[in-house]
């Protein structure tokens, strides 16, 4: 039996989508092998992956001038390639919002000069530091943010305003609801969350902003060969891009990203407002920046953290643990998660108060 998953990823598909890839396992239409068997220069995958990329454009609206990449190496990669592709000119701003701004810091402190416009690590990072606090530098090479911290469960609303190229990573945030492609240089997305399978990773780049690109890295490495490529530069994840292709269509089937994001939020809504009414929950983050998408709680009694989550297992409740880093529990709610599974948590918590609070 499939049970409600929490996990902040990989995390929950549309079983809708787990189904038809299942009914397409053996054989893909009347092609005589699966979509893992074939040559991704096929005329039949050709097929697969250019729906898969418009299906994309249509639900994001991603305006004309720019690329839409279907590379590997996770968002891990693009802490990386991001500096190596843009930043080797001068200084590079990063707000410093999380686990992931300080990782994607780290890898690019190795190749560039940066400049950290803001923290808020002082306070465990329970909140993104104001707009207007921030130390910008004067001719930046780009203007770094992580949409969504997906540990801590904080997240920045808006895009911010800046004169530098906008860069951003939406790991944990894509398709959760519209967004202003137009503002951003480069956006970058690991598929896990709400895209699909784990293995492929999302890059929407502006082709003015492309054509700043370095041209002197390895292949692999630039984004300027992926693009000319069509992402097939090499043998891209086949499966997967096909894989999330289906949840695009399954998303646009949905109403698209306006309707998700009302029930994304509705979701949250329902779930902070019983941590914020119980004196047994709590959650940390400010609350102009807690995430629709992952939202940590603790209990006030950590040591029952391990009943916890042992009896929520046993309710068909999983991976509800908070990130090893921060400990306490998250709930990660992306779009495949159903108003029902917020219930579900909901209820058990409530019981699991009354039994112990
Ligand atoms: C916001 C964010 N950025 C980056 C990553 C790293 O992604 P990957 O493991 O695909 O490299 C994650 C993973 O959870 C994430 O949540």
């Amino acid at each position: 039996m499939r049970k409600w998953n929490f996990s902040a990823g990989p995390a929950a598909i549309p079983e809708e989508v787990l189904q038809e890839a299942q009914s397409e396992m053996l054989q893909w239409k009347d092609s005589g092998m699966s979509v893992m068997e074939m040559s991704h220069r096929s005329s039949e995958y050709t097929d697969i992956a250019n729906k898969a990329r418009q299906d994309l454009i249509d639900l994001l609206k991603i305006p004309s001038d720019y690329q839409v990449l279907f590379l590997q190496g996770g968002a891990t990669l693009q802490f990386s390639m991001v500096p190596m592709n843009f930043g080797v000119k001068g200084v590079a701003d990063y707000v410093l919002s999380g686990s992931w701004s300080k990782k994607a810091i780290n890898e690019a402190s190795k190749i560039v000069d940066t400049n950290v416009v803001c923290t808020s690590e002082p306070s465990n990072f329970n909140y993104v530091p104001k707009e207007t606090s921030w130390n910008c530098s004067e001719n930046a090479a780009y203007l770094h943010y992580v949409a969504n911290e997906t540990i801590q469960g904080n997240a920045l609303h808006i895009p911010p305003k800046t004169n530098a190229p906008l860069i951003s990573d939406m790991s944990s945030v894509i398709l959760s609801e519209p967004i202003d492609i137009s503002r951003f240089s480069l956006i970058y997305a690991g598929a896990q969350k709400n895209i699909g399978p784990a293995g492929l990773t999302i890059c929407i780049i502006k082709n003015d902003f492309l054509k700043t690109a370095s041209v002197e890295l390895p292949g692999m490495l630039q984004y300027v060969k992926h693009a000319d490529a069509d992402s097939m530069f090499n043998t891209p994840p086949t499966f997967a891009w096909y894989l999330s292709g289906k949840v695009f269509a399954w998303l646009k089937n949905k109403g698209g990203l306006d309707a998700i994001g009302e029930i994304n939020k509705l979701k949250a809504k329902k779930l902070y407002d019983f941590i914020d009414n119980s004196d047994f929950y709590l959650n940390p983050v400010n609350k102009e920046n807690r995430s629709i998408m992952n939202v940590p709680f603790l209990l006030k009694k950590p040591d029952l953290d391990t009943e916890f989550l042992f009896e929520a297992e046993n309710a068909g409740l999983l991976n509800l643990k908070g990130h090893r880093s921060v400990g306490g529990m998250r709930a990660s709610i992306y779009n495949a998660i159903p108003i029902e599974a917020i219930d579900a948590l909901i209820n058990f918590m409530g019981d699991f108060q009354s039994k112990y609070g």
